[in-house]
């Protein structure tokens, strides 16, 4: 959560950001953590910004088609998307962490009429009932969270879903594959603690695979993040990710998945 809240605010050292975030720039120094200890992963957080960036651009694209949405962010962190979006006008934003995170989201963040904060587990159903409760449009963003899961909970939380959610549009992003079980070799997270240090637990190396866990989901979009990295990786991989089995493997996904009966 600091790190994707640090790469953030970083992104206003560069000519032609992927993202401008104030919000972030503000947090950083009213947070006692030593952020030095990233200076170095210049690759994980342009990825970090081309990743909220995307989601940023398909979140837009859903509420001006759906002025009346419900978004609900999952596992929000310290995200400033309604922020960066300019406080849209919609039914409602909601972002949902665990209890501890809500605590200190409140000390940066304000709720109103249409944003509130909910203290929850993302496998603690009950946040369903209550954006299926305005029967309006949804949303769901899930970023930077599900690839801390297994499989099996991933595949439980989306079974969860289409049971209890007839529609709703999802934005999440899928891990590189190779990533799987070797978070210490990440630029950024390799630089944490090993004890403090969490595990990358899942990926699929075939995003399509999500559509035979249930008949109600429907892969939208998928964007392979070097796609659109702009230069601004480094250049041993911008030249390795023109061989297809690098490519296939090592990029990070954002997926935009439609849950319907159809
Ligand atoms: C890497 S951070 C990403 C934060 C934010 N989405 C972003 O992109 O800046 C992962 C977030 O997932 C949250 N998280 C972890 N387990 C969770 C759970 N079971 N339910 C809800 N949120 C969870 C963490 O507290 C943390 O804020």
């Amino acid at each position: 959560m600091l790190i994707t809240l640090w790469a953030k605010a970083e992104e206003r050292h560069y000519s032609s950001p992927f993202l401008i975030d104030k919000k972030a720039e503000e947090m950083i120094p009213q947070i006692d953590y030593d952020f030095s200890k990233f200076s170095k992963s210049k690759f994980s957080q342009a990825g970090v910004c081309l990743r909220a960036s995307l989601i940023d651009k398909e979140t837009q694209t859903f509420i001006s088609a759906h002025p009346d949405a419900v978004v609900i962010q999952l596992g929000a962190g310290l995200d400033a998307r309604y922020e960066r979006l300019g406080s849209p006008t919609l039914t409602h934003w909601y972002e949902l962490d665990l209890p501890e995170v809500i605590e200190l989201r409140k000390k940066f963040f304000e709720e109103n009429d249409r944003r509130t904060f909910i203290p929850l587990s993302l496998f603690d159903y009950q946040w369903i009932e209550t954006i299926k409760a305005h029967q309006k449009p949804i949303l769901i963003i899930v970023e930077g969270v599900l690839m801390y899961f297994e499989r099996a909970q991933v595949k439980a939380f989306f079974e969860n879903l289409c049971q209890k959610c007839e529609k709703a549009t999802l934005l999440f992003d899928i891990l590189a594959y190779s990533l799987v079980g070797h978070a210490k070799n990440h630029d950024s997270l390799g630089s944490m603690d090993k004890e403090q240090r969490p595990e990358f637990k899942w990926s699929e190396l075939d995003s399509h695979i999500l559509e035979q866990w249930h008949p109600h989901i429907h892969i939208g979009q998928e964007y392979y993040m070097s796609d659109y990295n702009r230069g601004r990786y480094p250049f041993i991989f911008r030249m390795l990710y023109k061989l297809p089995y690098f490519y296939k493997r090592f990029n990070q996904r954002v997926v935009r998945v439609v849950i319907s009966e159809k």
